[in-house]
């Protein structure tokens, strides 16, 4: 696993040039196998498909997406370095996630003939360019801004085929609602918290999230092989890296969460659990997030991922040689929480889920 790079954001290029970066902790753009999305059959779910489209259509928040007068009152000048720094790095890795959803949506979109499948992915894209756009304006207010024209040539591509993007694509919009809604809940009992004008937005913008993730689900469940057998371990490892990558990620980000007045370790065993219920609905396992060896692993691969960051800082022949031990110790700390034993989950009748949390 590779450090987290907290490098200080001072202008565009600068939040560009962190945008690009691809280390397994940040978010990364995906292309996939485009015929083979073309040949998705969504006949076996067909009424909770055509009922999630039409919802997706009608555009509930087609309005919902504008600034007011709080983004013109905010005073960045009274927020601290430390938290400036830590707030923008937020915003750049989450319209970094944003618009990797885009333009994968929009690129699946451009290339297939199948209606369902067209029509789902354009309406996602539409959704993604939106939140991307939005925190796009939010840097700006800080004088800094993702160039996402060219973010989308100069980035590197990972290729996944679809099972991989339903698996990853499933849990990070899911992952995201769940983080939405706790800081969202959390800021409306703790208003004297709200750092910045943007999280007031975030209970509608999560369902956007939510319904994203209620069509991957759709998408699995018609074509239940994508459950079963040996996919069964694949889904426990994506399952793991989401949920270790995300706290790792929150833990490196302390002066942020201080100011929301979030405990990046509760907060985050609060979102995976509720992650964890929500995948419920179409995954046949869940974690066990209270066995000991688990818990003590997260806690784990953020030490070592720190430890990493301060080896690369050193560099040289003894940083390079830490940084091996380093990542063979967070490799078999994985694999230890990989292996101790999963819940079996028999999925319910009908898939989809409303957003109540
Ligand atoms: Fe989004
Ligand atoms: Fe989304």
């Amino acid at each position: 696993m590779n450090a987290v790079s907290p490098a200080p954001v001072a202008d565009s290029t600068a939040s560009t040039a962190v945008a690009l970066q691809n280390t397994l902790l940040t978010p990364r753009f995906y292309t996939t196998d485009f015929p083979a999305m073309d040949r998705l059959d969504v006949s076996g779910v067909r009424g909770e498909w055509d009922a999630l489209i039409a919802d997706l259509r009608a555009d509930n928040n087609r309005g919902h997406f504008i600034r007011d007068a709080r983004f013109d009152s905010f005073d960045a000048s009274k927020l601290t370095p430390e938290l400036r720094a830590e707030l923008l790095e937020f915003l750049i890795s989450s319209v970094t996630a944003e618009f990797s959803g885009c333009v994968l949506y929009a690129e699946i979109k451009k290339r297939i003939k199948n209606k369902d499948v067209h029509d789902l992915f354009a309406f996602m894209a539409r959704d993604e360019a939106r939140h991307a756009g939005f925190i796009n304006d939010t840097l700006k207010d800080f004088g800094v801004g993702v160039d996402l024209g060219f973010l989308t040539r100069a980035k590197k591509y990972t290729f996944f085929k679809p099972k991989f993007i339903f698996y990853a694509t499933y849990l990070s919009e899911k992952i995201g609602y769940a983080r939405y809604i706790t800081i969202f809940r959390h800021l409306q009992r703790n208003p004297q918290n709200m750092i910045h004008p943007i999280f007031n937005w975030f209970e509608n913008w999560c369902n956007d999230e939510f319904r994203h993730g209620e069509a991957f689900a759709l998408l699995m469940r018609a074509d239940p092989k994508i459950l079963s057998g040996v996919n069964k371990l694949w889904i426990r490892f994506f399952v793991l890296a989401v949920f270790a990558t995300m706290y790792v990620r929150d833990h490196a980000r302390p002066v942020f969460h201080a100011a929301l007045g979030i405990d990046p370790t509760e907060y985050d065993r609060r979102v995976l659990a509720l992650t964890s219920l929500i995948s419920q609905q179409v995954f046949p396992l869940a974690l066990d997030l209270d066995h000991p060896r688990m818990v003590r692993g997260f806690d784990r691969l953020f030490a070592l991922t720190t430890a990493m960051g301060a080896a690369r800082a050193r560099g040289g022949l003894g940083g390079g040689l830490a940084m091996l031990g380093l990542r063979a110790r967070a490799a078999v700390t994985f694999l230890g929480m990989y292996l101790v034993p999963v819940k079996a989950n028999t999925l319910p009748a009908s898939a989809r889920l409303e957003p109540v949390w």
